[in-house]
């Protein structure tokens, strides 16, 4: 297959049909299988992706920077845009996207708010990624847990995944769903009723196909799913202190919670907070710092495509 996203955006994952995935899982093996060989390519020479992020990040901003540098070309970058960047001052999204259009070839934005990675892109003539709006999407986070997926089990077709924690707030696992209705899966979805994913994302899964089971019972969902996807209580989308403290904890996996269990693959988009015990990590189940890891082949392939250029 051609490269069919050179000069397209990333906002969502519904912009991406099943082979344009697809294309890309199978170019961030071929450039994982590259770096095992080489630390630098030359693909992006004299290429610049601005990064701009107004809101925290350690995976995904500096597995993107990674990836840049990886492929040989430049980066500039804002951590910390509210504080540190004229939004400061008063400036708007798009007017901030507009002079960053004009310094770099391509950008990835973080923001706070639902719709404004499409804001933003609307402002530019750049490709622009959505690398986290509010509780909206997180499109690059589910291509790369797709990968880890593939990678862990051998495929995607037949498996059953549970996703794990705070489905209303979580914008990891409403991009992970929706780019898993392109297979023949079963989607546990285990939460509180109160952190359940939207009902209307959940009937566009199912009009999509994906069979789909809502439950509270960790503990079975462990028994029945070959990914056991875990996310943390996002604590920044609680106006009320004391309704976080309330949810914090049921959902927490330990050893003891996956004895028996030697196939199942866990992850986690991280940060993590008290919801994976650290004793998980040594097992062969923990695959959530190999899926970090991912982030950096999947994001090779991302810029790669966007900007035009062939593995
Ligand atoms: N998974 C993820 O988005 O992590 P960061 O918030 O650290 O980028």
């Amino acid at each position: 297959m051609t490269n069919p996203l050179a000069g397209r955006d990333l906002i969502a994952i519904g912009d991406l049909d099943k082979e344009e995935i697809v294309f890309l899982l199978d170019e961030a093996q071929r450039f994982q299988a590259q770096m095992a060989q080489a630390h630098r390519l030359l693909l992006l020479k004299g290429f610049l992706l601005a990064t701009l992020f107004y809101e925290p990040s350690t995976r995904t901003r500096l597995s993107f920077e990674t990836a840049m540098h990886r492929l040989g070309g430049d980066v500039i970058s804002v951590a910390n845009a509210r504080a540190t960047s004229s939004a400061a001052k008063g400036e708007s999204i798009a007017d901030a996207a507009r002079t960053v259009a004009g310094y770099a070839d391509i950008i990835v934005q973080r923001h706070p708010a639902v719709g404004s990675a499409r804001e933003a892109a609307n402002a530019v003539d750049v490709p622009l990624i959505n690398a986290g709006d509010g509780t909206g999407e997180h499109p690059t986070q589910a291509l790369l847990d797709l990968y880890t997926m593939r990678q862990e089990q051998g495929r995607l077709d037949g498996l059953c995944v549970a996703l794990v924690g705070d489905l209303k707030h979580g914008r990891t696992v409403h991009s992970l769903a929706q780019a898993l209705a392109h297979w023949q899966v079963t989607l546990l979805l285990v939460s509180p009723s109160a952190l359940a994913m939207p009902a209307p994302l959940v009937a566009t899964l199912q009009a999509a196909g994906l069979q789909i089971s809502e439950t509270d019972d960790l503990r079975a969902a462990v028994q029945q799913a070959d990914v056991l996807y875990v996310t943390r209580i996002q604590r920044e989308r609680f106006t009320d202190p004391a309704e976080y403290e309330r949810f914090r904890g049921p959902y927490r996996v330990d050893r003891e919670l996956l004895a028996g269990r030697e196939k199942l693959t866990v992850m986690h988009p991280l940060p993590r907070v008290d919801e994976i015990d650290p004793a998980v990590d040594s097992l062969p189940n923990a695959a959530y710092f190999r899926q970090a890891a991912n982030g950096v082949w999947v994001r090779m392939a991302l810029l790669t495509a966007l900007l035009g250029r062939e593995v």
